[in-house]
């Protein structure tokens, strides 16, 4: 039954959902201006700043998307020791968000994002991260702080951007402690790192990395099926859901159903950040013992609401009840 008194009551226990978010960090960095002229010194525009705005990004998005959502959780991860750093921790601080789960690493940067938009055009961006494999002292850090930590969650999101953090150690961790305790362990996937997501309960890729992962494109209903059903028998979860931009996503359960969810979207501002929503929302309603069906509605909504929005956006518990309220019988 997806009728939306079920989905309301859901929404009604997202407080009770605890969720530990595990994965890349990164500050996503805006800086608006006009251009004037051309610099006297090289043929580039010259920016005259009149707004500047940072924002958590990454694994961190997932965090404040929970939060909006109305749910509990914690950030496990990583950053430099360095200005940008000391910026992630005050944000953190700022927020009310714990920071018991981040780990300073001097060998590492903090990784940032940083945009130049001007007359609503990016003109340039720039990273500053690193990329390598975590230091055996970080690693050990992370993995102590799992163990101590895992009892303690009713899910566990790992939100890999490919950065280092999440690799196979880490995620054996976290299949150990599932394996006899239940936890819902939901990967938002990096495509490389594709081979140590075998075992988790759920794997979110967009339509890209669910073509990559299977080595075909999908262009038909049958390579969508295909795509689905490879993937759920090649990594052995409970399910997998391609999420598949403007045409909404489709769920593959480990019993055989199907199902396509539309989007519920009807004005679409930007739909950056889409796939960290729809990661929170499903691990969260999954969390207060959501059926699969209606955790993937409620996510679709979510992600309906943030791409009606600029910016790295978040959807609260109330605006996901009004979407749920106002949307058109029948739900699916
Ligand atoms: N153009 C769009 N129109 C309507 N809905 C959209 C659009 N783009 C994304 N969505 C909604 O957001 C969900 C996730 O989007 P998408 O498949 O693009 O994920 P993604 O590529 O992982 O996103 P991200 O940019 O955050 O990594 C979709 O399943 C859909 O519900
Ligand atoms: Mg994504």
């Amino acid at each position: 039954m997806n009728d939306r008194e079920t989905l309301l009551r859901l929404i009604n226990k997202f407080n009770g959902g605890k969720i530990l978010v595990i994965g890349d960090i990164m500050l996503d960095e805006f800086v608006w201006g006009k251009v004037s002229r051309i610099s006297p010194e090289a043929p580039v525009p010259v920016v005259e700043v009149t707004k500047e705005d940072i924002m958590l990004g990454g694994a961190a998005n997932v965090l404040k998307n929970i939060r909006a959502l109305g749910g509990q959780a914690l950030l496990l991860g990583v950053i430099g020791s360095d200005y940008n750093g000391e910026r992630f921790m005050e944000i953190l601080k700022e927020g009310g968000y714990s920071t018991d789960g981040i780990i300073v690493d001097e060998s590492r940067h903090t990784s940032i994002k940083t945009r130049v938009i001007a007359q609503h055009q990016q003109v340039v961006r720039f990273d500053r991260e690193s990329k390598d494999d975590l230091s055996v002292k970080t690693y050990r850090e992370i993995i102590g702080l799992l163990r101590s930590l895992l009892s303690q969650y009713n899910a566990v999101i790992v939100s890999d951007y490919g950065k280092g953090l999440i690799n196979r150690g880490i995620i054996s961790t976290i299949l150990r402690f599932k394996k006899n305790n239940g936890l819902i362990v939901s990967v938002d996937p990096k495509i490389r790192n594709f081979r140590f997501y075998k075992g988790v309960t759920v794997i979110t890729p967009n339509q890209k990395e669910a073509e990559e992962a299977c080595g075909f494109e999908i262009n038909s209903s049958k390579t969508l099926m295909k795509a689905g059903t490879h993937l759920l028998k090649k990594y052995g979860t409970d399910a997998i859901l391609i999420t598949r931009g403007e045409y909404g996503m489709s769920l593959f359960q480990k019993d055989g159903t199907v199902k396509h969810i539309p989007t519920i979207a009807k004005e679409v501002y930007d739909v950056t950040g889409a796939g960290d929503t729809v990661i929170s929302a499903l691990s969260l309603a999954l969390a207060v013992k959501a059926k699969w069906i209606d955790a993937c509605i409620l996510s679709n909504h979510a992600a309906g609401i943030v791409v009606g929005k600029l910016g790295t956006a978040t959807a609260s518990a109330q605006e996901l009840k009004t979407s749920v309220q106002n949307s058109r019988e029948p739900l699916l």
